[in-house]
C-alpha cells in the first residue's frame, strides 16, 4: 500500500495515529472530510493506515474500521505502510519510547504532547535531526494557534525579546467566568469539570504546570536556549478569589494566568504566575478557553496570535498541518528545517534569572481578624524587608475566615516581598498565607 502512486505520480503518505482520543478524532475526521483539498495542496493521497489505542470500545465522536484498529503501537510504528506516526497519547511514558522508536525507523512524527517535549524535548530533537525525518509539533502549544511556525519560520529573521501570553485554556476558562460573575474558584472549577471543559484531575491546569510545559517550548523556539523546565517557575489560581476579581477590575486590571519569558540579554526569565494585567491591554479581552500570544522582537516590535488553543478541531488543524509538512519533507528526501528552526548544535545553555531577582509592584490580600494593631504589624514587616507600601484598602465583609486587608505595593524585589510575607504569615492575627499577586508591566 505504502508504494501506491498517486494522480500526480507521487508516494501516497501512510498515516498512523497512536492515541484514539478527542485530538485523534479531529484528525481522523479532518484527513476524511478534506481527503481530496488535502490531496490537492500535497500532490499526493493522505491515508490513515492504522490507529492504536488500548481501548477499542469505549463510544468516540469518530469511528475507525477494525481492520485498521490495533492495540500495538509498536507493530503500527514498524508496519512498512505508515510514513508518518502522529503520537496524540499523551503523557511521558511509553510516549517517549514510541517516539523515538518511530524516528529510529526513519519515520517522520508528528505530536501533541508538551510534556513530553518539555521533559524530553532534546534528546527527541536531536533523535528527528540525526534520523533526517520532519518532525512537527506545532499542536504542543495554542492548539490551533500557528505559533510554533511563526517561531520557526516566519520570524526566524527577527530577534526576540520576549515571549508571554495566555496559553492554558481551562484556567483563562475558570479566570474569566470568575471575574464575569463574581464566582468562587472552587465553585467554577466544579461547573466546568461537570461541562467536561476541565479534567478530573485539573493539576496540571490550574497549578501552571501545562502552561510551564508551553513556555518552555516557547522560550526556545524564541531565544535558542535550553531551558530546562525546572528553570520555569510555575504558580497557578488556586488561591485566587472572587474578591481579587473585583479589585482588580476597581484597579483597571484583569487578573491571567501570564506566561512569560524575557532575554535580558542572555539571562531568561521564565515564569507562569497568575499577574494583574491592565485592562487595557488585548490579553486582557482574552475570555473563556481561547489563547493568545504575544511576541516582542527586535525589528518587527509586538505581534499578538489569537485563537483557539484547545478543542477537538483546532488541535486538529495543527496535527494535520504538520503531517502536510512532514509529508512534504518526505517527498523532498529529508526535512526543510531542523525541528526548532535552527541545529540543536547551535542551541545555546540559558543562564536563568532568578524569580527573586525581579522586581514588581504587588497587590497583596491578606486575611486578618479585625482588631487593634493588626495593620502597623502588616505594615512593619514590610518596611523592614524594604517593600514600601502604596495603597491600603479596608473594607467590611469577609473572605474566608477574616476580614480581608488589601496593599499595593511600590516596585519590589521578588525576594524581599516573599521574606515579609513570611513573616506576615507567621502572625498570629493573620489567619491565611497572604495572597500576592503580581502588577505585570506588559508594555515593557
Ligand atoms: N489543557 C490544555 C488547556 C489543553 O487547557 O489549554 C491544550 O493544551
Amino acid at each position: 500500500m505504502a508504494a501506491e502512486r498517486g494522480r500526480s505520480g507521487t508516494r501516497n503518505v501512510g498515516v498512523g495515529i497512536i492515541g484514539w482520543g478527542t485530538i485523534g478524532c479531529g484528525v481522523i475526521r479532518l484527513l476524511r472530510e478534506d481527503a481530496d483539498r488535502l490531496a490537492e495542496r500535497l500532490g499526493a493521497r493522505v491515508e490513515l493506515r492504522g490507529v492504536a489505542d488500548l481501548d477499542h470500545d469505549r463510544r468516540r465522536e469518530v469511528r475507525v474500521p477494525r481492520s485498521l484498529l490495533t492495540r500495538d503501537a509498536r507493530a503500527l510504528i514498524a508496519d512498512p505502510a505508515i510514513d508518518v506516526v502522529v503520537e496524540l497519547m499523551g503523557g511521558l511514558e511509553p510516549a517517549r519510547r514510541f517516539v523515538l522508536e518511530a524516528l529510529a525507523a526513519g519515520k517522520a512524527v508528528v505530536t501533541a504532547n508538551k510534556a513530553l517535549l518539555a521533559h524530553h524535548g532534546r534528546e527527541i530533537f536531536a533523535a528527528a535531526e540525526r534520523a533526517n525525518v520532519g518532525f512537527g509539533f506545532e499542536a504542543s502549544v495554542g492548539g490551533g494557534i500557528p505559533i510554533i511556525r511563526t517561531l520557526r519560520e516566519a520570524l526566524g529573521s527577527d530577534t526576540h525579546r520576549a515571549v508571554f501570553g495566555i496559553v492554558n485554556g481551562t484556567s483563562n476558562f475558570i479566570l474569566s467566568t470568575m471575574a464575569a460573575e463574581g464566582r468562587g474558584f472552587a465553585e467554577v472549577l466544579a461547573e466546568a469539570q461537570r461541562a467536561g471543559l476541565a479534567e478530573a484531575d485539573p493539576t496540571y491546569d490550574v497549578d501552571g504546570i501545562d502552561a510551564a510545559h508551553k513556555l518552555a517550548l516557547l522560550a526556545q523556539l524564541a531565544f535558542g536556549v535550553a531551558l530546562p523546565l525546572d528553570a520555569v517557575h510555575a504558580e497557578g489560581i488556586r488561591r485566587i478569589d472572587a474578591i481579587d476579581m473585583e479589585y482588580a477590575r476597581e484597579f483597571g486590571f484583569a487578573i491571567k494566568l501570564l506566561a512569560l519569558a524575557r532575554d535580558h540579554g542572555g539571562e531568561i526569565e521564565a515564569r507562569v504566575q497568575p499577574a494583574m494585567i491592565p485592562a487595557t491591554d488585548p490579553l486582557a479581552s482574552v475570555n473563556g478557553a481561547f489563547n493568545a500570544i504575544c511576541l516582542q522582537s527586535a525589528a518587527l516590535g509586538r505581534t499578538l496570535y489569537y485563537g483557539q488553543g484547545a478543542g477537538m478541531m483546532p488541535t486538529a488543524t495543527a496535527v494535520v498541518a504538520d503531517v502536510l509538512d512532514v509529508a512534504r519533507d518526505r517527498m523532498r528526501g529529508g526535512p526543510r528545517l531542523p525541528p526548532l528552526g535552527y541545529p540543536l548544535a547551535h542551541q545555546r545553555r540559558a543562564r536563568v534569572r532568578p524569580t527573586g531577582a525581579l522586581s514588581a509592584e504587588y497587590y497583596l490580600r491578606i486575611a486578618v481578624r479585625d482588631v487593634p494593631g493588626v495593620l502597623g504589624a502588616i505594615a512593619g514587616h514590610l518596611g523592614r524587608a524594604g517593600v514600601s507600601i502604596a495603597s491600603v484598602v479596608q473594607r467590611a465583609g469577609r473572605v474566608g475566615k477574616g476580614v480581608p486587608v488589601v496593599i499595593r505595593t511600590h516596585a519590589a524585589p521578588e525576594k524581599d516581598l516573599r521574606r515579609a510575607l513570611a513573616r506576615v504569615a507567621a502572625l498570629e492575627t493573620v489567619l491565611e498565607p497572604p495572597v500576592a499577586i503580581r502588577i505585570e508591566n506588559t508594555s515593557g
